[in-house]
């Protein structure tokens, strides 16, 4: 596995690779099996695998946890070397980032609801980023989580729209046996934290089991959630068709729910289609 910390050393590297695919995986490290399963199938679905560790200014807004993000660099670079990644890539925001940059805005409905309510301009710093990102690396598969169901959404959406020549693959939420969906910010959660962040979860799966016995009404599902988080700050809880408009009646194959609450001080989400 080769190691580049230098944004032009990779991409000279990367000219010289011609007629192999590329598949890409950005992440922003302290990475877990939910990162581990999108490089796996990156892996075996591509000549060469590239792998960025990047915890990205941008995206985080003032007073979020951007200093404090897990950092786990020594692990990350074995995780990586053990599941067969060829390039390492852990840039500093000066290799990425340049003074007084044009910048990407994402769209301005469906960029500022549900994560972009709460996060105002967070996806512009993440379309920012993995637009250079996907540049820089030439990709032709990129892969990335239903975990972050409206990032997925957004990206999707930018490549189309910018024309990109890179298929966005989507991959499953990877869960512990638990279910809780695994996320490099879990690291924060104390015992009792973990226990509460767990009705998350299994608010989902309940309100999943109910809507497969027939109940189709939004409000009543998104109720039915609420009292099961009761312990927890909730932040929201909605449910949408998947092109993320909000639905009041659900239409199974095509409707997601998402919810957003703080176990303790730790913000978390998590989502499942129905
Ligand atoms: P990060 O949170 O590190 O996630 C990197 C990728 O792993 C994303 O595509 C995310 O959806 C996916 N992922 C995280 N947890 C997962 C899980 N439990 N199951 C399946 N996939 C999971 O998302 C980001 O970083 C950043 O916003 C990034 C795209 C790298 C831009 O900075």
């Amino acid at each position: 596995m080769q190691i580049f910390t230098k944004t032009n050393n990779l991409i000279n590297y990367i000219n010289t690779l011609k007629d192999k695919t590329i598949g890409f995986v950005p992440t922003m490290g302290a990475l877990h099996n939910g990162h581990l399963s999108l490089i796996k199938k990156s892996v075996k679905e591509n000549d060469i695998t590239i792998v960025s560790v990047f915890v990205n200014p941008t995206q985080f807004l003032e007073g979020e946890d951007f200093e404090k993000y897990p950092k786990k660099t020594e692990a990350d670079k074995k995780i990586c070397q053990i599941a067969g990644v060829d390039i390492l890539f852990l840039p500093t925001v000066n290799e990425i980032y340049f003074e007084d940059e044009a910048t990407v805005l994402s769209p301005k409905i469906k960029g500022y609801i549900l994560e972009g309510y709460h996060r105002p301009e967070h996806f512009n710093g993440v379309l920012q980023v993995v637009l250079k990102l996907l540049n820089i690396t030439k990709a032709d598969n990129a892969y990335f989580g239903k975990k972050d169901a409206q990032q997925l959404y957004l990206i999707k959406k930018m490549v189309k729209e910018f024309f990109l020549r890179v298929n966005i693959i989507e991959c499953d939420i990877v869960r512990q046996a638990d279910g809780l969906a695994l996320s490099s910010r879990n690291a924060y959660l104390d015992k009792n934290e973990l226990d509460d962040a767990l009705l998350i979860s299994s608010s989902l799966k309940k309100a999943a089991k109910i809507i497969a016995r027939g109940e189709r009404d939004a409000n009543t599902v998104k109720l039915t959630i609420k009292n099961l988080l009761k312990k927890l700050k909730v932040e929201y809880v909605e449910i949408t068709d998947r092109e993320f408009n909000k639905i009041e009646t659900i239409i199974p194959h095509n409707s997601r729910i998402l919810i957003a609450a703080y176990a303790g001080l730790t913000r978390l989400i998590d989502n499942i289609e129905i």
